[in-house]
């Protein structure tokens, strides 16, 4: 049964879904936040079976209904989100979307924006972006998200060093572990209102 007093994230995801795992385990037992659902828009994404494991409602969509369709809306709207969390959603989500929810959807990036950002900018296409820049170090952006990709208000960054022998993969990893560890304390200090991580 949900409690009624608890605050409600709703999570997008398209992939594979492991910061969406972080979110499931670190909620799971929280006496002030749950999360609410999990929408995706890949029938093969196994963020959707991650939800299922952790007994929250698991939504798939089309483009259709995404673009086209106030269904996506409504269907969000049931779960009273406090805060729509992109964990690896690779959609443009649509000015209605946005409208409903001003300043409660956030993203988290796979470096440091404003580089590296913009369509087409995901997964390892970033990471090898980076490590054939020659940078020196990385890391994630969690920003809130408007019109364009990647250009929301920043919340959080954190970095980690990229090392010359690097391949994608290896700083992927390392990366990943940042998004790991601080996406469940930017949403805990966004909707609780903390003044600290
Ligand atoms: C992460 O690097 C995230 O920052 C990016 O896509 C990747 C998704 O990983 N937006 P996962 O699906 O959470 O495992």
């Amino acid at each position: 049964m949900k409690r009624p007093d608890k605050k409600n994230i709703v999570i997008f995801a398209s992939g594979s879904g492991s910061n969406a795992q972080r979110l499931l385990e670190h909620f799971e037992r929280h006496p002030e936040i749950r999360v609410a659902a999990l929408f995706s828009n890949n029938p093969k994404a196994y963020a959707l079976q991650r939800a299922e494991t952790y007994h929250v409602p698991a939504l798939l969509f089309s483009r259709d209904e995404f673009y086209n369709s106030d269904k996506v809306l409504r269907q969000v709207q049931q779960f009273k989100p406090d805060l729509i969390v992109l964990a690896g959603f690779l959609w443009l989500v649509p000015q209605s979307l946005l409208h409903a929810f001003p300043d409660k959807i956030i993203n988290i990036h796979p470096a440091l924006l404003p580089r590296y950002g913009g369509k087409g900018m995901h997964g390892l296409n970033v990471h090898t972006a980076v490590v054939q820049a020659g940078d020196s170090e990385s890391g994630i952006t969690i920003h809130r998200i408007n019109e364009e990709y990647d250009k929301g208000e920043f919340i959080l960054q954190e970095y980690c060093p990229v090392h010359p022998e690097d391949t994608p993969e290896e700083l992927a990893a390392r990366v990943l572990q940042l998004e790991h560890k601080y996406l469940p304390l930017v949403v805990e200090k966004l909707l609780l209102e903390k003044d600290e991580l």
